[in-house]
C-alpha cells in the first residue's frame, strides 16, 4: 500500500532506525519537488537517497571507492549517510546541484520492506517542517506535516533517535558533515581520521558543500538555553522554566516540567528519548527550556550538536 503510493508519486512518511523520513520516489521530479514544498525546505539543501541494498546503491553512484566499501560493509544497514559522486541520472533537485549524492541503507525492517517493494531509490529527509524538531514517532509526523503529505507508515518509536551521521567522500580526506547516530569514533576505527566540516553562520543562505550545517536547526519554538554538563541547573526568576537533563539526582526545584532522558546518563537512551522530550517541553507553554549538555564523546557529540543548533538565535 505505502509502496504503491510512493510508486504513484505520492509522499509517504516511514520509520527508520534514526528518525521518520518523508519519502518520495527519487526518480520522479514532481514528487521530489513536493518534498521541498511540504517541508518548506530551501532548495539548496540536498536530500538523502535511501536504498535497500548495496546493488541498488551502486546504481546511484558513479564511483564506489574502497573507503566507501569498507564503511558500507561495516555500518550498512545503519545510521550512516555517505556522500559519493552521483551518476548523471540523479537529478540536481535531489543533490541541490552538488556533484555528490547522500546515500544510505536504513536499518529498520519496515523501511527495508518498503524500499524493496518500491524497487526504486527513495529520497527521505526527516519528516518535519524545515528547521524544526525531527520526528521519532508517527504521531510527531502527523503533528508537523499532517494534511500536507499523503500517508504515514507507523513503525513505533525510532531506536536510535538521532539522524544519521553524514560523511562526505568527495574529497581526498573523508569529511564529517553532520555528527549523528553512528559515533564518529566508530567510523575512525575503520578508516582512520575524518576531517570535521566547519560551519560558517554567514553562509547560511548560500549553497555550500555541507548545506545542512545551518546554525539554527532542530529547533523548538520555545527559547532554549544550554548549560555545561557539570553546572547546577537553576530556574530563571519570573520565568516558567523546563529542564532537559540526564543522570541527575535529586532534581532541582522550581521547574514546571523536567524531562529526564536517562537516569544513568546512558547516551543511547538519551539519544532515543531526546527529540520526544524536546517536543514535550516545547508544548508545555514554557518561557525557557534549560538543557544540560552531554559528554563530548560518542553519541554525546551529536546530541551537543543538536542542542547548539536548537539554541542558536
Ligand atoms: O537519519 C537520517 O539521515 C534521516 C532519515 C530519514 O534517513 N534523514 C535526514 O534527512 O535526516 P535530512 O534531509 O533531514 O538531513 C539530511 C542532511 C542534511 O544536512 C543535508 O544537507 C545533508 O544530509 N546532505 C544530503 N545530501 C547531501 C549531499 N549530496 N551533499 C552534502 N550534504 C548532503
Ligand atoms: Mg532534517
Amino acid at each position: 500500500m505505502a509502496a504503491e503510493m510512493l510508486r504513484r508519486g505520492q509522499l509517504v512518511a516511514f520509520p527508520t532506525e534514526t528518525v521518520y523520513g518523508l519519502g518520495a520516489d527519487a526518480t520522479n521530479s514532481d514528487s521530489v519537488a513536493g518534498i521541498f514544498e511540504s517541508k518548506q525546505r530551501p532548495e539548496f539543501d540536498p536530500l538523502i537517497v535511501h536504498v535497500a541494498d548495496i546493488a541498488a546503491a551502486e546504481q546511484i553512484v558513479a564511483d564506489f571507492p574502497e573507503v566507501a566499501r569498507k564503511l558500507a560493509a561495516e555500518f550498512w544497514p545503519g545510521p550512516l549517510t555517505l556522500v559519493l559522486p552521483k551518476r548523471p541520472h540523479i537529478s540536481d533537485l535531489v543533490t541541490a546541484g552538488l556533484p555528490g549524492v547522500g546515500l544510505r541503507i536504513p536499518k529498520h525492517p519496515l523501511a527495508i520492506e518498503l524500499l524493496q517493494a518500491v524497487g526504486r531509490p527513495v529520497v527521505a529527509p526527516s519528516a518535519n517542517p524545515f528547521g524544526g524538531v525531527s520526528p521519532t514517532t508517527a504521531g510527531h509526523v502527523v503533528d508537523g506535516l499532517g494534511g500536507r503529505i499523503d500517508g504515514v507508515l507507523d513503525g513505533g518509536p525510532c531506536d536510535v533517535g538521532l539522524e544519521s551521521t553524514v560523511v562526505s567522500l568527495m574529497t581526498d580526506q573523508p569529511m564529517l558533515l553532520r555528527p549523528g547516530g553512528l559515533p564518529i569514533e566508530d567510523i575512525e576505527a575503520v578508516i582512520g581520521t575524518v576531517q570535521r566540516a566547519v560551519s560558517d553562520p554567514s553562509q547560511d543562505n548560500a549553497a555550500q558543500p555541507a548545506p545542512g550545517m545551518l546554525s539554527r536547526h532542530y529547533a523548538p519554538a520555545t527559547m532554549l538555553r544550554v548549560i555545561p554538563i557539570d553546572d547546577a541547573a537553576a530556574t530563571i526568576e519570573g520565568k516558567r522554566c523546563g529542564l532537559l537533563t540526564h543522570g541527575e539526582h535529586p532534581f532541582p526545584q522550581g521547574f514546571e516540567q523536567i524531562e529526564q532522558l536517562s537516569d544513568t546518563g546512558d547516551l543511547r537512551t538519551c539519544a532515543a528519548n531526546f527529540f520526544a522530550a524536546l517536543r514535550s517541553l516545547d508544548s508545555a507553554n514554557l518561557d525557557v527550556i534549560i538543557a544540560r549538555s552531554f559528554p563530548a564523546t560518542g553519541l554525546g557529540i551529536a546530541l551537543n550538536d543538536r542542542l547548539r543548533r536548537a539554541a542558536f538565535v
